[in-house]
């Protein structure tokens, strides 16, 4: 694993409108899952068209697979797919179904993959793909079995500034690296009341912070700076009774009230971890998701012998650069947003006018659709799945033997 290199074109003038190219490529999608994700990739599908003028394929909205009846039908009725139903196995096995999104409570990714797999579709997965190391290993192979194409929902990847971030460390400005400094701190879980969702329970959704925040600060660190060689950590759950929620109801920011019947927690709910990369560099890694004060910090330092850069989602439209080359001039600028950074002029033109979270899935969803349209691998795929959990694992093994671990590859022979 390198870190990816920042290739993507500067961005056209979001007054782009639509070259007309001609019959584009339809691309059949299939939904599993219309929670939180699943609505932004299916709304997300549907801009792409709107955005990204150049492309060379439609993606179309087929079948869409939930539980919940009245999901279903908002879905169909106002999101456009044409078909809908509760059997997810329906939506792998329709013909005119080329991509299944699959955006299902974690511990089901994994069936669904070697399903989708068999059937020879290509699969865009939620991160972290399975909601354990060994189920994401599991699923690489399967997909890398069926030579099917594969995504992974790292979506702050794809965020216009950070992929700045990652253009300046290409070219070397920020000299050697000394350190980097990862975190998640997210107020999902702060509120004793906050209900026992799936994300608190290890057979639903797998472990805790370290599958559902810490995953994507590694997969950022990955990017940016390169491989972790080994760990060192610790992990706690601070809450460890919250209210059940009605079957059905109740999703990731639900409440409930003092006298509802509660039930356990059986992840963590905190994890810290030290960490050496390859290329020499220290680390350290926080997630956490019962904590006040911090609300959605997906964040970064990272330090070299020529300056420094530092992004936070909370503000997500500035990036904090220091590069050394004055001396009488030290200390952090703050860079603003815009249409001269990758993807952003796609959304709004100028600078300093901002774009949001949703954005982010829009670009990944399209960059995986041209993936597919141009019929070749995708980063960030099962592979990248499969580099974080090979580090979560380490970490995992770290807390039971309070020792430093190395990170050992998972990926599972054909
Ligand atoms: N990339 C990100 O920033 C990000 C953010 C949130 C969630 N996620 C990921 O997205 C995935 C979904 O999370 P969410 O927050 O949208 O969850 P959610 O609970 O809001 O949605 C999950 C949906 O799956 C449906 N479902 C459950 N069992 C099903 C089954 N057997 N068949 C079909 N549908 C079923 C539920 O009814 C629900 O509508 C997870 O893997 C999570 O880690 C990623």
């Amino acid at each position: 694993m390198t870190p990816t290199p920042q290739t993507e074109a500067r961005s056209a003038p979001s007054t782009t409108t639509g070259e007309d190219r001609g019959a584009r490529r339809p691309i059949g999608i299939g939904l599993i899952g219309f929670g939180w994700l699943g609505q932004a990739h299916t709304r997300s599908m549907q801009r792409i068209r709107t955005l990204f003028g150049e492309r060379e394929f439609d993606p179309v909205l087929k079948h869409v697979s939930d539980t919940v009846p009245a999901r279903l039908d908002e879905a169909t009725g106002s999101f456009g797919y044409e078909r809908g139903s509760a059997d997810w196995r329906r939506v792998v096995d329709e013909p005119d179904v080329e991509v299944v999104v699959i955006a299902a409570p974690n511990a089901l990714h994994v069936e669904m993959i070697e399903a989708a797999a068999q059937a020879g579709k290509h699969i865009f997965c939620e991160k972290p793909v399975g909601g354990t190391p060994a189920e994401t290993a599991r699923a690489e192979r399967a997909a890398r079995r069926a030579g099917v194409i594969t995504g992974v929902g790292y979506n702050y990847r794809w965020a216009p500034l950070v992929r700045h971030a990652g253009e300046l460390l290409a070219e070397g400005r920020l000299g050697r690296i000394t350190n980097y400094r990862g975190r998640f701190f997210s107020m999902y879980g702060s509120d004793p009341l906050g209900l026992l969702s799936w994300r608190f329970r290890l057979d639903e959704g797998g472990h805790g912070v370290t599958t559902d925040l810490m995953s994507h600060s590694v997969d950022l660190a990955h990017m940016l700076v390169g491989p972790i060689v080994r760990v060192v950590g610790t992990t706690e759950t601070f809450i460890r009774e919250r209210p059940l929620p009605a079957p059905g109801a109740g999703g990731h920011y639900g409440r409930g009230l003092p006298d509802d019947p509660t039930g356990e927690v059986t992840n963590e709910d905190y994890a810290g971890m030290l960490c050496e990369f390859e290329n020499g560099a220290c680390g350290s890694f926080e997630a956490a998701r019962t904590l006040l004060g911090p609300e959605s910090q997906m964040a970064f330092d990272v330090y070299g012998t020529g300056g420094a850069l530092g992004w936070d989602l909370e503000r997500m439209n500035e990036l904090r650069a220091y590069l050394a080359t004055d001396d009488r001039t030290s200390g952090y600028t703050t860079v603003l947003g815009g249409e001269r950074f990758p993807y952003h002029g796609r959304f709004v033109p100028g600078s300093a006018n901002g774009i949001g979270f949703e954005d982010l899935i829009v670009i990944e969803d399209y960059e995986f659709c041209r993936s597919v349209a141009e019929e070749r691998s995708h980063t960030p795929g099962f592979a990248e799945a499969l580099d974080w959990v090979a580090v979560q694992a380490a970490l995992l093994r770290s807390v039971e033997t309070g020792r430093w671990e190395d990170v050992v590859s998972l990926r599972e022979g054909t």
